[in-house]
């Protein structure tokens, strides 16, 4: 008897269909890996498991009783967890109310911790690895202790099926080696996994077998490497130089011995006593592809945030050889300084042209028309979903949002934090090699935050590692993994 047995489950968004007739078996203590390009569906297959959406038809059964149809607090308690793909945590509580409340029953009650209650929150948080933290806000968290928290809140309900929507995100080596661990030893108590990820190469030893869709419908099944060598899975979602080691997109080394396009002396910012940023010192010179990588919680974030005026901060910013010191964001902006976040910040109930229209605003309208043009080119699933309100976007999806109209106002200095979040291998490389044709063609210089070594050493000319809030080391791409690999791996 199969734990789960999926069959024939579809879901239409208006004119789409989000998941097409899809069929999945999960084994008890199974880790099935799901994966596909952005926008096949992954995410609302788990939605429609869990009851968040409702399916137009189709039969879920989940030891052997049909859930279909139920409401998601009912398939909780069955016996079903799921981690969001987005997080959306409560800002006001502490990490430990925000996992007590996950171990609420589903009635409406105060949130007062009894001791019962705190004690095994308390443990769960423990088990993610969030023990040191549980007292302190979601917002005060790197990113990817935000995501541990989420889990800690999926498998509260004590689940016999985790359905994880990708929990490795954002992570660095290190932290996904240490949740891999925590995700094997669910496994070893019995339950079953269905995960959600990208990182094919990461996650193969650890999924036992793999699934792939493509437009909602199952292409491929069996063991990780079989799923790999599929041909239409390398077309639809691995690309072509995934696996192998390829090149790095050539751009002519920028003109050096001129003033830096950005001068950063002395950064340092506090968040009340802690210091985020201690003397921090780093240019980027026009034409460069720069990189800060370190690890979650470094202060890559923090950096970039006082670079677009967003932070006090100490220490001296020139922009062009002036003083930026004080400078309003919007100035900063104006000034060609254009910083996609994280977070992406994107409008959720505009459309998609409508996100991108807002940031042609200085623009002239022919410029942004045609600049328009292009990235819906270079992005074409952003095109069919023109009128889509982004909120409702897949995961992938509003990243490419968020990069096009970071790229809308003709930056001349793009910055990128953490862009290879949640995109596809495809998606990844298209992007790659779009970046190369804009710094061939107009010159941009991109100053890019990254965790995922690979991406940053395969495209910059110079790296900095920051580290505890420090440049620890920098230098270029060749050089990294001998002077400072051991520091970061
Ligand atoms: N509420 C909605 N209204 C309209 N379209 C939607 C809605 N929710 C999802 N979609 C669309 O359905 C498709 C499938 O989305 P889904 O989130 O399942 O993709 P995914 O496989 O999880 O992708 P990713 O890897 O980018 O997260 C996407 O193209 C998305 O734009
Ligand atoms: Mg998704």
């Amino acid at each position: 008897m199969s734990l789960l047995a999926v069959s024939n489950l579809s879901k239409r968004f208006g004119g789409l269909l989000a998941v097409d007739r899809m069929e999945l078996r999960v084994e008890p203590g199974e880790i099935v890996g799901l994966i596909g390009p952005n926008g096949s569906g992954k995410s609302t297959t788990l939605s429609l498991i869990m009851g968040v959406a409702r399916p137009d038809m189709g039969s879920i059964r989940f030891e052997e009783e049909e859930i279909c149809g139920w409401p998601t607090h009912r398939i909780a308690r069955r016996g079903i967890g799921l981690l969001f793909q987005h997080s959306h945590p409560l800002r006001r509580q502490s990490v430990l109310e925000n996992i007590a409340l996950a171990l609420l029953p589903d009635s409406l009650c105060t949130m007062r911790l009894s001791a019962e209650l705190e004690r095994r929150a308390r443990r769960l948080g423990e088990r993610v690895g969030l023990g040191a933290v549980l007292a302190q806000r979601p917002d005060s968290l790197p990113f990817a202790h935000v995501r541990r928290m989420e889990l800690a809140k999926a498998i509260a309900g004590d689940p016999r099926l985790l359905l994880l929507d990708e929990p490795f995100a954002g992570l660095t080596a290190a932290e996904a080696r240490e949740l891999s661990g925590v995700i094997r030893a669910l496994r070893g108590e019995g339950r079953a996994v269905i995960l959600v990820d990208h990182n094919v190469k990461g996650v193969r030893a650890l999924v036992d077998r793999m699934v792939a869709i493509h437009v909602g419908r199952k292409i491929a099944e069996g063991s990780p490497d079989e799923v790999i060598a599929d041909p239409q899975v390398r077309e639809v979602f691995l690309g072509t130089g995934v696996l192998a080691e390829s090149a790095q997109p050539t751009v002519p080394a920028p003109a050096r011995g001129r003033a830096p396009l950005l001068e950063v002396k002395g950064l340092s910012v506090y968040y009340g006593k802690g210091r985020a940023l201690d003397n921090v010192d780093l240019e980027v010179h026009e034409g460069e592809f720069v990189s800060v990588v370190g690890l979650n919680g470094a202060g890559k974030t923090t950096l970039f945030n006082a670079l677009s005026g967003f932070l006090p901060y100490g220490g001296e910013i020139r922009w062009q050889g002036a003083p930026l010191n004080d400078a309003k964001p919007s100035a900063i902006a104006r000034a060609g300084i254009i910083h996609c976040p994280e977070t992406r910040e994107l409008f959720g109930d505009m459309s998609v042209r409508e996100n991108l229209d807002l940031a042609a605003y200085h623009t002239p309208a022919s410029k942004a028309a045609e600049r328009e043009r292009w990235l819906l080119r270079l992005f074409p699933i952003l095109a069919r979903r023109e009128r889509q309100a982004a909120r409702t976007l897949s995961g992938g999806e509003q990243q490419m949002l968020a990069i096009a109209r970071a790229l809308m106002p003709h930056p001349k200095l793009l910055i990128l934090d953490e862009p290879t979040l949640g995109l596809a291998p495809v998606v990844l490389e298209m992007l790659s090699e779009a970046m190369a044709a804009l710094r061939r063609e107009s010159g941009l210089t991109i100053l890019l935050g990254e965790q995922n070594l690979t991406f940053a050493l395969r495209h910059s000319q110079r790296l900095y590692l920051l580290e505890n809030g420090r440049i620890a080391w920098h230098g270029e791409p060749g050089r990294f993994a001998e002077q400072a690999g051991a520091r970061y791996l």
